[in-house]
């Protein structure tokens, strides 16, 4: 359950979470490169990629702003509070420069896309702003600064991928990776600023996925999560013409071997194929769980939105799910309170969210950002004590239905992949079953972080499994 507060799932808004290379630094040039991230996983992904880049130009990363030669901040401009907290950040960075005057800050990502320039004036203390397809020109940009001047690129791109790149993973617990497989989105959702911040959609070269993918799991990671805003339209044509959709790029990753749990998001009800919930139900090793956005569930909202689905839709695609893939878990983003939506609206995505009962739902207020359709067309005449006031009613909803899915699991036995040992007892193991539920239990010499257990579930907390090993 979540109000825009970081937790560990992956499709949700992450918020300054410092990023340290675990490895050497071939030719160290005695520099050091602080990257904090917020946001999507797109973007922590991105942070990845950047800080790949600059080792090779031999930066050290390190996780103390304050003994950092350069400060970057990969920022996120979803909703209105998401950019305050960027504001508020800088803040504190600026201490830190005003001591050590040499010091970079740069700004990366969709907040940069999006104010471009104009950032430099608002936030002096900015040397760098740099959007989501520049990231190449990062070395040149930070010799500019070195020399005196601002350095701004924010040059959107329909062809970069950083298929070339191979990220340098940061804090990862050699676990779970993420892999960027398209960037962009070509959808017009009108409340939504990613187009603007992201640019258009291109789809990665699927070798270069599936060879990323397999060098992970050579180096004993079990499991990936393939990236994208909308994966249900990859479409990638190789030299020979030969052209892959998301079924069949799932398809191949899946083959690299059953022992490699695969993962993806997000899907868009309006793409979503029954060819994708059949490739899904032929591999084991692909994780029966779909994030599948439904925003609301009325389809007047829907329209104002330009989601190009209405309810009925939905319910068919949820339909489908239930019928190909019986037990697939389900999630979803809400937002409440957009504009004009009436008392009887919102009952229509209280509704909607009955008839699916979710097992895990990320709900927003309605945050109008500048230069979105929404922004042009509609007021945003919702206050905010009634948005604030419907937002509770979702969340309460859900968290009914959560545990409900949850309490609904009690007695199966699952195949979990532990990550870590729990943040409560260092005596228990917490992994994550297939369908992304966090399971606990007491920890076994015999396993490992990183090995699949099977798991008695006995009891549940509202967000948490709780069993034993057996067998
Ligand atoms: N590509 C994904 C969503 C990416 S943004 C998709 O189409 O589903 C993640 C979520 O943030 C969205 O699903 C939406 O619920 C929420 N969101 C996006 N813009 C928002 C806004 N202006 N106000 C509130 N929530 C918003
Ligand atoms: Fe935004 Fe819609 Fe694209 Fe998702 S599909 S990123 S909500 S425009
Ligand atoms: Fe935020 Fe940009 Fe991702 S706006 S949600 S960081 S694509």
């Amino acid at each position: 359950m979540n109000l825009d507060l970081p937790t560990s799932k992956h499709n949700e808004s992450r918020q300054g979470e410092a990023l340290v290379l675990d490895k050497p630094v071939l030719k160290n040039n005695g520099r050091k490169l602080y990257i904090e991230s917020y946001g999507c996983a797109m973007n922590f992904s991105d942070s990845e990629i950047v800080a790949s880049i600059l080792a090779d130009q031999g930066f050290e990363t390190t996780a103390d702003f304050k003994e950092a030669d350069v400060i970057f901040i990969n920022t996120c401009s979803i909703r209105e509070n998401a950019e305050q907290r960027v504001r508020n950040r800088l803040k504190e960075f600026k201490v830190s420069k005003q001591r050590n005057p040499g010091m970079v800050v740069g700004v990366l990502g969709c907040m940069a896309e999006r104010l471009k320039a104009k950032f430099l004036e608002e936030e002096k203390l900015v040397d760098v702003v740099v959007g989501p397809d520049a990231y190449r020109d990062l070395p040149n940009l930070i010799e500019q600064v070195d020399s005196g001047q601002k350095a701004v690129n924010v040059l959107l791109s329909r062809e970069e991928t950083y298929a070339d790149i191979s990220p340098v993973r940061l804090n990862s617990n050699g676990i779970n990776a993420f892999v960027s497989i398209m960037r962009g989105c070509d959808n017009m959702c009108s409340f939504c600023v990613v187009p603007f911040t992201r640019g258009r959609e291109r789809s990665r070269d699927a070798f270069s996925i599936v060879k990323e993918c397999g060098d992970l799991f050579n180096a004993g990671y079990k499991e990936v999560t393939l990236l994208g805003q909308n994966v249900d339209s990859y479409k990638w044509t190789s030299e020979e013409g030969i052209t892959l959709n998301f079924a069949g790029l799932l398809e191949f990753v899946a083959l690299i071997n059953p022992k490699l749990r695969v993962r993806f998001s997000t899907s868009h009800p309006k793409d979503i194929t029954d060819e994708v919930l059949y490739t899904m139900k032929k591999y084991d090793n692909i994780c029966k769980y779909i994030h599948l956005p439904v925003q609301s569930g009325n389809s007047r909202i829907l329209e104002l939105m330009n989601r190009t689905y209405d309810r009925t839709w939905y319910m068919n695609r949820i339909d489908a799910i239930r019928k190909i893939l019986p037990g697939c878990a389900i999630s979803t983003d809400v937002i409440t309170g957009f504009c004009s939506e009436t008392e009887e609206e919102h009952q229509e995505t209280l509704s909607m969210m009955d008839y699916v009962q979710y097992d895990f739902a990320y709900m927003f207020m309605y945050s109008e950002r500048p230069g979105t359709l929404a922004a042009k067309r509609y007021a945003d005449d919702i206050p905010e004590d009634i948005k604030g006031r419907r937002l509770r009613e979702i969340v309460d909803k859900q968290q009914a239905h959560s545990h409900l899915r949850l309490l609904e699991q009690i007695g199966e036995v699952q195949q979990v992949l532990i990550e870590k040992r729990s943040k409560k007892s260092a005596l228990d193991y917490s992994g994550r079953s297939d369908k992304n539920a966090t399971v606990v239990f007491p920890a076994d010499d015999r396993f490992k972080p990183g090995d699949y257990v099977n798991v008695l579930i006995e009891k549940c907390t509202t967000a948490t499994l709780i069993g034993k090993i057996v067998g």
